[in-house]
């Protein structure tokens, strides 16, 4: 059996620095679900589909072809090309998320997350991999933070990377994005019923993989 550890939550959680670290610190793979229906976001952007044409994303969705890099940073590749520095903008990630709402979307990229699943194992970090990817994944934990924390590192995180940022914004279109992955009636956001509850609004980012790391290894 190849052991999983799935990592959920919502925006700013800090479940991608603490997966890409736990799965450092196991040997294991990583699964960055979110990189995936952000590079769609792209795809359907730079193609000029209409974001109401269901139909037509779906099929974006069954061509695309993605590389992923796990470097340093995670880098990705979308047919060819390097779309590394788009894939963090919240102007993607908030059509990540209207993507991510239909059905058929999220049955195509099924496969190609569960594909990921590998020796000598897999972190999947996401919205629905303890409760829908990989619903017997060993180990689950659900990541989350207040909401003004996780607003207040995802600005920090955008500067970080050299982009423009204002906290205000940031704020409303993390609540936004937040109440759309909620809602949806596929897959929505949502803690497995088997999974650790984790807030990490006042740990820091090593005591939270220690936890994590505490539960693979007992
Ligand atoms: O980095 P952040 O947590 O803000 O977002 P992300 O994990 O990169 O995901 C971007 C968007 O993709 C989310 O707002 C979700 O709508 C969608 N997503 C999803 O529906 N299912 C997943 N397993 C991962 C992401």
């Amino acid at each position: 059996m190849i052991p999983v550890l799935t990592i959920d939550g919502p925006s700013g959680a800090g479940k991608g620095t603490v997966s890409r670290l736990a799965a450092k610190k196991l040997g294991w793979h990583y699964l960055d679900s979110g990189s995936i229906y952000r590079a769609l976001a792209l795809a359907v952007s730079k193609q000029g589909v209409n974001l109401a044409d269901a139909a037509a994303i779906v099929r974006v969705a069954e061509a695309m072809l993605l590389e992923f890099d796990c470097g340093e940073e995670l880098a990705v590749r979308l047919d060819g090309v390097d779309v590394t520095a788009e894939i963090p903008l919240e102007s993607t990630g908030s059509v990540a998320s209207t993507v991510a709402a239909i059905p058929d979307v999220r049955r195509v990229l099924l496969q190609k997350q569960r594909d990921f699943k590998q020796l000598p194992g897999l972190v999947a970090d996401g919205r629905d991999m303890g409760t829908v990817v990989f619903p017997d994944a060993s180990f689950k934990v659900f990541l989350t933070a207040s909401a003004s924390e996780r607003a207040l590192r995802r600005y920090k995180q955008l500067k970080e990377k050299g982009i423009d940022a204002n906290l205000e914004q940031i704020t409303n279109e993390i609540e936004e994005r937040d109440r759309r992955d909620r809602e949806r009636a596929t897959a929505p956001l949502a803690m497995a019923s088997d999974a650790l509850y984790l807030d990490s609004s006042d740990m820091t980012i090593d005591s939270v993989v220690e936890e994590i790391l505490n539960l693979v290894r007992k």
